[in-house]
C-alpha cells in the first residue's frame, strides 16, 4: 500500500475482531506517532497505551460516543503536556490540538497500512478522563485512538462521502 492509498482507503472503523496487536506492530504506531512534527519542535504531545479491558472500559465511560472504545485491542490516549510549560505565554493558538492532530494521523495511517483499523473516540469528560489515565497535575487529554483489527467490510463506510475537492479548494484567494 502506497501512503496516498492508505490515505484514500482509511476510514474510521468502529468495530474489531478481538485479535490482539502484535508488540512490533504497537512499536510501529507509536514510533509515527513520535516522528510527527511539532510547532518549536516542541513535542508536546504523550501517549498512554491502554489495553487493559477495565481501563478501556473506565475510559470509555469518559467520552460521549465511545461503544467502540472497549471492543478495541489497544487505544492511545494523546496526551498534552501544560501549555504553560512554555516561556512567556499559553500558545494554544497553533500548538497543542494542531500537533496532536499530527501524532494521531501519523498513527493512524501507520496502522492502516499493516492492516489495522482506528476510529478517534473523544474523552467529553475530559477531566474524569486525566483521572482514569492518573496524569500528572495540568496534563490534558487531546484525544483517544481506538485500534483493531477490522471485524469485515464495514457497509457505513460507503455512506459516509467526502464534500467535493471544489468545495474545499481555492486557489490564491477565497472563491478563486
Ligand atoms: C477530532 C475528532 C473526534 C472524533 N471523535 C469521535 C468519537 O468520539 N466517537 C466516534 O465514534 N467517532 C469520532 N470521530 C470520528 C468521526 O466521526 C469520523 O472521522 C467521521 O465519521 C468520518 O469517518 P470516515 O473517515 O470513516 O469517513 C472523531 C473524529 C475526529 C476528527
Amino acid at each position: 500500500m502506497t501512503p496516498y492509498q492508505a490515505i484514500i482507503s482509511k476510514r474510521d472503523t468502529r468495530s474489531f475482531d478481538g485479535r490482539p496487536i502484535p508488540d512490533d506492530v504497537l512499536q510501529r504506531i507509536l514510533q509515527a506517532g513520535r516522528m510527527a512534527g511539532s510547532a518549536k519542535a516542541l513535542e508536546p504531545a504523550r501517549f498512554v497505551v491502554i489495553r487493559d479491558q477495565v481501563q478501556k472500559e473506565a475510559l470509555a465511560k469518559c467520552g460521549n460516543f465511545t461503544p467502540h472504545l472497549p471492543t478495541a485491542a489497544a487505544a492511545v490516549a494523546i496526551v498534552l503536556e501544560p501549555e504553560m510549560g512554555v516561556v512567556g505565554a499559553p500558545l494554544t493558538y497553533f500548538r497543542g490540538p494542531f500537533d496532536a492532530g499530527r501524532a494521531a494521523q501519523n498513527m493512524m495511517l501507520a496502522a492502516w497500512a499493516e492492516g489495522v483499523a482506528s476510529c478517534p473516540a473523544s474523552m467529553h469528560q475530559a477531566e474524569e478522563a486525566a483521572r482514569v489515565l492518573r496524569l500528572p497535575e495540568g496534563y490534558t487529554v487531546a484525544n483517544t485512538i481506538a485500534f483493531g483489527y477490522p471485524a469485515g467490510e464495514d457497509p457505513a463506510r460507503q455512506q459516509r462521502p467526502r464534500k467535493s475537492l471544489d468545495q474545499y479548494v481555492h486557489w490564491e484567494h477565497w472563491g478563486g
